[in-house]
């Protein structure tokens, strides 16, 4: 046979096995089989480049890395599902079905496994894959066109013995990760010594999100597909149907999926998916019941976000009992002094638990979780386990009521429970625990602004001891840089640019990046004006006097004069200054015409955008937010104004056009 014909047979072979491992779940071969063949076609291949197609099951690692994704638009919206919390909630659901189709008639569904997984759209075009999306706010989602590409389960062309390819087929599905898939994953980064993931799904949704294809073909993910988009030149009447087509063109369809006849085999089709959950090699989190007769469906229609002719059955949490062994209080990226229970391990819904989080104090005090007790624990979806309550008449003799420590468990600083708040904080800049977390705010585009520094410059930063405070990236030097993973000599410049840069900023970036509790962006404006751009003065600011300014508050006003009263706190801050930042007088606003009032602007405005818009009203004096709440004076709302528009409508709040807000400053 010449060489042509014999990879193109291979391909052929290759892509059949595939299928029926896939769709068909009929495997001819035995995977090292499969392997041969695979590793046959790649050896003739690179032995003769010109005969690569680009359909080859060889090419699905295909190009470069990519710097970020690019944005896909549903051509349809991808809708989400409501819930059906119970037994009674399902029946209710077909009470509504029937009413709205007003019939008595029993109604057909399809019965699906509800997928633990990640939804996305694929696209064919006159049977070949194009691209691919996650479902995003299902409007727009991201292209993972070449990380999809790279599942073997998703065929690049559609198969035609069957039917037509048609021009367009848009079919959405779920990809996951195998229970097995998962635990190898996890044992493999143990031994690499890299961070777990917690579950199926995280670990599938993470490996979807890579930049760079080749990790994502490592990873064992899959496919179910389940609903269309928009499908050109076939139509069908019944789902079922569909998903039959589905197969046919090779696309993989759980074989789960049942047609029931009634709302009680509906329940029972709920019932035994929960009892049988534990045994399947893929997590799921509940049931999808979908009208079958797609005129049915027509009928009723959608609602804003979820379609009126299906439902997801949800499955009850799981509980189990355990023993809290010991409470740990730990420190978060944000200073957050977060208690956490460590019990004895235990499985709950194929998952060990050997963690529980308490939340905080009062969460504590009110179920009086003590080390020694035998607690009811809870997993629901993908959260975090909880404790449910305390077995009181198991507790052991000599327990007492827990208190989390009046000090950092990190740095040792003395903890702020700002009032009203149920966290505790630890407040100081240089906890070790909030290094990275801190740093990487500080540098951040709405903070100080240092192009550059992501999450993995901090992490190795912190990782080698070049900086412990905000202030030693003023200390950062070219050799320290250039020491590092993955920086060039350019790159290493770049970044020492930046931070040259930052250091010409405002008072309010300034006052914004060392991340004071309940001082955001918008507060940070208010004392800028406030204190004229004077840090000195800030910092010696008293708590009567911060009292008075209106946004700040007695709250405010205390975790501040909190905050400036850690000596560590204010020699950073001088620190800084004295390394060469340099906060810029802002100039006074041009007129007092908006003085004391808050506006927000939405939508799209034509004569400018928001962000000048905002440094208008600054300008005269307003503050701007982001957010509509009861302290909103004004809203100025552009065409497609949405969410804000409705909210500042309903605390009856003053709308202006462009128009009028130009007038008001003139
Ligand atoms: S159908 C028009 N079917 O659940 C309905 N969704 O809450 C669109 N999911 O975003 C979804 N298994 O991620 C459908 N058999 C199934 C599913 C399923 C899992 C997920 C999917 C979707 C979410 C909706």
């Amino acid at each position: 046979m010449d060489i042509q014909k014999k990879t193109q047979a291979l391909r052929d072979q290759i892509n059949d096995h595939n299928y029926r491992y896939y769709v068909l779940d009929d495997p001819h071969i035995s995977d090292s089989e499969y392997d041969g063949l695979f590793r046959e076609l790649q050896k003739l291949e690179s032995e003769n480049p010109r005969l690569v197609t680009k359909d080859s099951p060889t090419q699905r690692v295909g190009n470069k890395p990519l710097s970020s994704f690019d944005t896909i638009t549903h051509r349809i919206p991808m809708l989400s599902l409501a819930n059906a919390m119970d037994e009674t909630e399902l029946r209710a659901f077909d009470a509504r079905i029937k009413k709205g189709l007003n019939t008595n008639d029993d109604i057909v569904y399809m019965a699906e496994p509800k997928l633990d997984g990640l939804a996305v759209e694929l696209v064919y075009e006159n049977g070949l894959f194009i691209n691919g999306s996650t479902r995003g706010d299902g409007n727009t989602g991201e292209n993972i066109t070449q990380n999809l590409k790279t599942i073997s389960a998703i065929p690049l062309f559609l198969r035609t013995d069957v039917h037509d390819t048609p021009p367009l087929l848009e079919v959405r599905g779920e990809v996951f990760m195998s229970k097995t898939g998962f635990k190898k994953l996890n044992k493999m980064r143990k031994r690499e010594d890299l961070p777990l993931f917690a579950n199926p799904r995280n670990a599938a949704a993470g490996s979807l999100r890579q930049l760079d294809s080749s990790i994502t073909a490592q990873r064992p993910l899959s496919i179910y597909c389940y609903e269309a988009g928009t499908i050109e030149g076939i139509t069908f009447d019944k789902h079922q149907k569909f998903l039959s087509a589905l197969k046919d063109w090779g696309l993989p369809v759980n074989p789960q999926i049942k047609k029931v006849k009634n709302i009680d085999e509906v329940i029972d089709f709920h019932h035994n998916m929960e009892k049988q959950r534990d045994l399947l090699p893929y997590g799921i989190d509940g049931t999808v019941f979908k009208i079958n007769a797609v005129a049915q469906r027509n009928v009723l229609g959608i609602r804003s976000r979820s379609p009126r002719w299906a439902i997801a059955g949800k499955f009850k949490a799981q509980q189990v009992t355990s023993v809290v062994v010991d409470i740990i209080p730990s420190v978060g990226r944000t200073g957050a002094i977060t208690p956490v229970a460590k019990l004895d391990s235990v499985h709950v819904g194929g998952v060990v638990v050997t963690n529980a989080t308490l939340h905080n104090q009062d969460e504590i005090n009110r179920k009086d979780i003590r080390i020694g007790d035998n607690v009811l624990i809870q997993r629901a979806g993908d959260v975090i386990p909880e404790i449910v309550k305390v077995i009181v008449n198991k507790r052991p003799k000599g327990t007492s009521r827990y208190l989390l420590p009046k000090e950092c468990p990190s740095c040792g600083h003395e903890v702020f429970r700002p009032e009203g708040e149920a966290v505790a904080r630890c407040q100081n800049l240089s906890c070790p625990a909030q290094m990275k977390g801190r740093i990487e705010h500080f540098a951040s585009k709405v903070a100080m602004d240092m192009d550059g520094f992501g999450g993995q410059l901090v992490d190795q930063l912190v990782e080698k001891n070049l900086i412990r405070t905000v202030d030693d990236l003023f200390r950062l030097t070219f050799n320290d840089l250039i020491e590092l993973d993955r920086i060039a000599e350019k790159s290493a410049q770049n970044i020492l640019a930046a931070i040259q840069d930052a250091k010409q900023t405002t008072f309010a970036r300034f006052i914004y990046a060392l991340g004071i509790r309940n001082v955001g962006a918008h507060l940070s404006k208010v004392l800028q004006q406030e204190f004229s751009s004077d840090i000195e003065k800030f910092m010696s600011a008293s708590l009567e006097e911060l009292e008075t300014i209106d946004e700040v508050g007695a709250i405010g006003a205390k975790t501040i004069t909190k905050f400036w009263s850690d000596p560590s706190n204010v020699e950073i801050v001088k620190s800084c200054l004295s390394l060469g930042v340099e906060l810029e007088m802002v100039q006074e606003p041009k007129s007092h015409a908006l003085k004391g009032k808050t506006f927000v602007f939405t939508g799209t405005l034509t004569k400018f955008s928001r962000n000048e818009a905002k440094t208008l009203a600054e300008a005269h004096g307003a503050s701007a937010s982001g957010s509509v709440s009861k302290k909103t004076d004004y809203i100025v709302a552009g065409t497609g104004a949405g969410t804000k528009l409705k909210k500042a409508k309903e605390l009856d709040i003053q709308v202006l056009t462009e128009e009028e807000f130009l007038v008001m400053i003139q």
